[in-house]
């Protein structure tokens, strides 16, 4: 059947192929179950690259990433390719994918799975029911900007130096897929930035506010960044989206995923901008890595790779429906008591990767 949903899929390294596997098999069932069609590609990323071709990322595998509707990822890396130089090393793919197809906007939802809520490091009744959606800049910021450097002083000291830079291009694009997020949720955005210490910041400050005209709708707050980290653990149900820099975003992304207990159970997406047709770059992916620890095994947690693929469904294609569909058999069978090794918790019933991936389509046929 001929499709205009083109996905490509790198599956990497580690537990990647593994939790893949799984991915696979729900996508065949939206297929004959739900009349969705895909037109599937695998490529290679990563280790697995390297030992096929000599490179983390092949040019051809890169212009199929560009080309294609959404790429979805399982993790790349690992000992085997951990002496390489820089240059070449399995995380070199994932970068070069990242720049190239300018994924500006990095989605890390932080949302507690009912049944998981008492393995958050915070009480049960702080984190039952959280949903929350950070949106990291990704592109720009204190990362990229430059002058950038270690330099020798006259002195005999030496300086380290980076620079924080947003222009209010970078500052509004992040903005909006913030704001129209929003729109689809809770329509609370609470930006985030150090405004009254830095001129950066108070450029976010002040585009995001002239933005806002465009989205009376949503409800606008700012907070300081470093109140953020605080109120994300004292009261994290306050917020529903947050949107702040790439490295204020780095750190708050982390904590907030901590509220949630579980490394195997967080997914996350990657936006670029949008062509002439509206067509918006992406890609998604666990956050997790390749985890050699237990690669192989048939022991990895395939659910933060299967809400990646939900997390396509519902920004890429637009399925609301079916994305509900699949967090909702994620969520009954996690309450169900079917649980990976990571999620494990007295009275429940240890399942492998395999094993969770028939749970979820036994679920998927029954809530369909
Ligand atoms: P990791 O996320 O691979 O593993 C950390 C710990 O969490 C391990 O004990 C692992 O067994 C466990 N874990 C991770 N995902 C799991 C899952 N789905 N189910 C059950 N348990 C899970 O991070 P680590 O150990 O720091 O890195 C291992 C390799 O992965 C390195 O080569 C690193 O560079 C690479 N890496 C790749 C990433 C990516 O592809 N986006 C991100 C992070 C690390
Ligand atoms: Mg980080």
């Amino acid at each position: 059947m001929a499709s205009n949903k083109k996905l490509l899929i790198l599956a990497g390294d580690g537990i990647g192929p593994e939790v893949m596997t799984q991915v696979k098999r729900v996508i065949t069932w939206f297929e004959k179950r739900q009349g969705l069609s895909f037109s599937v590609s695998d490529g290679l990323v990563g280790g697995c690259s390297i030992d096929k071709h000599g490179v983390p990322l092949t040019d051809e595998t890169m212009a199929e990433a560009m080309d294609a509707d959404a790429v979805l990822l399982g993790a790349v890396g690992g000992p085997k390719w951990d002496n390489l130089p820089f240059e070449i090393k399995p995380e070199r793919g994932l970068l070069r994918l990242r720049k190239d197809m300018e994924l500006f906007a990095n989605l890390r939802p932080a949302l507690v799975f009912d049944a998981l809520a008492e393995a958050s490091s915070l009480k049960t009744e702080l984190v039952e029911g959280l949903d929350i959606m950070i949106v990291r800049e990704l592109t720009g910021g204190v990362y990229f900007g430059q002058p950038r450097g270690i330099e020798n002083l006259p002195n005999g000291e030496r300086r380290g130096v980076n620079t924080q830079v947003y222009t209010t291009s970078e500052i509004h694009r992040v903005a909006r897929v913030a704001f129209e997020l929003a729109r689809k949720r809770g329509r609370k955005l609470c930006s985030v930035e150090k405004a009254n210490v830095m001129e950066s910041g108070l450029l976010w400050r002040e585009e995001v506010t002239k933005l806002h005209g465009e989205y009376k709708d949503i409800e606008l707050s700012h907070m300081y960044a470093d109140n953020c980290a605080m109120q994300l653990v004292r009261q994290p149900k306050q917020f529903d989206v947050i949107v702040t820099d790439n490295l204020f975003g780095d750190l708050l992304s982390d904590c907030a995923a901590m509220l949630t207990g579980s490394l195997g159970m967080l997914p996350s997406a990657s936006l670029g901008a949008a062509d002439a047709n509206g067509k918006r770059r992406a890609l998604y992916e666990p956050v997790h890595g390749s985890a050699p620890d237990i690669a192989g095994k048939d022991l990895a947690n395939p659910l933060a790779c299967l809400l990646s693929l939900s997390m396509m469904l519902r920004y890429s294609f637009d399925l609301g429906k079916e994305a509900d569909l699949l967090d909702k058999a994620a969520q009954e069978v996690v309450a169900g008591g079917f649980r990976t090794g990571d999620i494990m918790a007295p009275g429940c019933t240890k399942v492998s990767t395999t094993q969770m991936g028939d749970e979820i389509l036994k679920a998927l046929d029954r809530l369909a």
